[in-house]
Parts: C-alpha cells; sequence; structure tokens
C-alpha cells in the first residue's frame, strides 16, 4: 500500500498541496482529477520525492519514506512518468527504455523490456528509431513503457492523455485498467476528468491544493458538483466533436443504460 497522510508540500512560496490524504493499494486505480494549476502534478512530484513534503508522511509498503529521495523511491517501487511526454529525443526507442531498467542486470532488462514490448507493440518495430521521431502518441507509450522498465509496484502518470488524437487516448487508457488488474497500484492525473473517472477505481477531486470530494469513480462520475465544475461543457474534452463521440461511448459503458441520461439533463457534452 502507497500511503499518503497529512501532505503539504509547495515550491518557494506558500504551500501548493494542504494535508493530502490518499492511499494507493496494488492492483487498484486511483484517479486524482482537477483544474490547471490545482496542485495535481506538485502532488506527484512530492510522492516521488522531487520535492520534498513540508508535512505529513509517504508510506511505501510500510516503510516510511518521506522525503527519502528520488533514487530511494525508484527502487522501492515507485514509478512516475511525468506530464508532457519527457523522452530523451536525441536517443533510441532502444536506449529510452533501457534508462527506465537501470541498477538491474541485462538479463531482468531484457525480460522487461520483452513484457513492455507486448503491451506496446508500436515500439517494437521502431527500437532504433530516435525518440524525437515518434508521433506524440508513440513517445507517451515511450514515457510509460520506460516507466514500466522499473517494473513499479506504483505507477504515477501525470497526464497521459494529453494532447493526443483520441484513438491514442483510447489505447493507453485500456492500457492502465489492465496494469491495475496486474498488481501495479496506478494513480493517475488527469484533467480530462470523464476517462479517468471511467475507469478508476477510487477518485478524488483535488481544488487549489485541498482534496475536496472523493468517492469510487462511478460516484464521481455522478456526483452533480463534480459534473457542473468539471465534466460540463467547456471542460478539456468539449470542443472537440472527435475526442466526446470515444468519451461518451466509454462513459456510457461505464455507467450502463440507467444513468447516461444524468448526463443529457445536465447539458454535457454526451
Ligand atoms: N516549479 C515550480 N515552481 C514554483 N511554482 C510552481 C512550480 N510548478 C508549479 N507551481 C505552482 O504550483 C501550483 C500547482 O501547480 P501544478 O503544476 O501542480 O498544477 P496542476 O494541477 O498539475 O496543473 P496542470 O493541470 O496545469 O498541469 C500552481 O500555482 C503553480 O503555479
Ligand atoms: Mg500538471
Amino acid at each position: 500500500m502507497l500511503e499518503i497522510k497529512n501532505l503539504s508540500s509547495g515550491y518557494d512560496g506558500p504551500d501548493v498541496l494542504h494535508n493530502i490524504d490518499l492511499e494507493i493499494s496494488p492492483g487498484s486505480l486511483v484517479a486524482v482529477i482537477g483544474a490547471n494549476g490545482a496542485g495535481k502534478s506538485t502532488l506527484l512530484r512530492t510522492i516521488s520525492s522531487l520535492i520534498k513534503s513540508r508535512s505529513g508522511s509517504i508510506i511505501v509498503d510500510g516503510k516510511d519514506l518521506t522525503n527519502a529521495g528520488p533514487g530511494s523511491m525508484v527502487s522501492h517501487g515507485i514509478s512516475h512518468v511525468p506530464e508532457g511526454r519527457q523522452v530523451f529525443a536525441t536517443m533510441t526507442v532502444a536506449e529510452n527504455l533501457d534508462l527506465g531498467a537501470y541498477r538491474t542486470s541485462k538479463q531482468v532488462a531484457g525480460e522487461r523490456l520483452d513484457k513492455v514490448l507486448e503491451i506496446f507493440p508500436a515500439l517494437k518495430e521502431r527500437l532504433s528509431n530516435i525518440a524525437g521521431a515518434l508521433s506524440g502518441g508513440q513517445q507517451q507509450m515511450l514515457a510509460i513503457g520506460r516507466g514500466l522498465m522499473a517494473e513499479p509496484k506504483y505507477l504515477l502518470m501525470d497526464e497521459p492523455s494529453l494532447g493526443l488524437a483520441p484513438i491514442v487516448v483510447q489505447t493507453i487508457f485500456d492500457i492502465l485498467p489492465n496494469l491495475a488488474k496486474g498488481g501495479v497500484g496506478v494513480l493517475l492525473i488527469e484533467q480530462n476528468g470523464q476517462i479517468a473517472l471511467s475507469i478508476a477505481d477510487r477518485a478524488v477531486l483535488l481544488e487549489r491544493g485541498h482534496i475536496t470530494i472523493r468517492g469510487t469513480g462511478q460516484e464521481l462520475l455522478k456526483n452533480p458538483e463534480v459534473i457542473e465544475r468539471y465534466l460540463g461543457v467547456g471542460n478539456s474534452i468539449g470542443a472537440n466533436p472527435e475526442k466526446q463521440s470515444v468519451m461518451s461511448v466509454r462513459i456510457r459503458t461505464a455507467l450502463g443504460p440507467e444513468d447516461s441520461g444524468l448526463f443529457l439533463r445536465t447539458k454535457s457534452p454526451v
């Protein structure tokens, strides 16, 4: 279990995160949704020890790793895929993936590579390509693949859908629940609340650094306050009809036939 207790952190100024309590069990997918600047990325950076927490604790499988440093978090099974598809553009796909497996033997790295290429077959054909020449979707797959090369117990994903075509978004969001089913604890940060909530076991709404609503993914999808403020017209998918149709199918499937009317009543994109 990854336990975040009463966590506060920030940069030079005042606290950005305030008293965050959150638990991620192995095999579950937890989504954090919230507006621009709410502190979502800051939360992941604090968990992976890229920035220091000012109070509270981060406990990984019973071990207190508060402010243990990024290397220690990685070696205790925390893998952070940052926002913005940060691949090493001038290195090959294979080299990028290999970097994710540092501190492991060649043999183990090879076994992990096979697993990652099974999840992302598109990378298999491009192992010797320069990462900077990949499409946005392939780069995101590479960034996730590199995170998986550490064979994490807990995967922290920052906005994997950002700027990607709907079909690629769908591929990536199909993979995340499968990773969770395979035993990984996935913490998924998303501005695109609908799709994240539709695949999440549990979810929280982060507003100005505070968790204000928590529940199952389904509960948040149906929560009138969440719908009004985060899932309505004008949110990140509202303007793109193609994206809307992909999302609406997924949300309807997640909600079942009885509940999908709720979205029509609230004039949301579906
Ligand atoms: N490197 C930094 N130095 C100083 N302040 C920062 C830094 N990164 C973020 N902040 C501030 O912390 C607050 C939370 O930012 P954060 O990036 O965590 O939000 P977010 O929820 O991830 O937003 P977005 O959806 O735009 O990615 C904002 O007020 C932001 O200006
Ligand atoms: Mg962010």
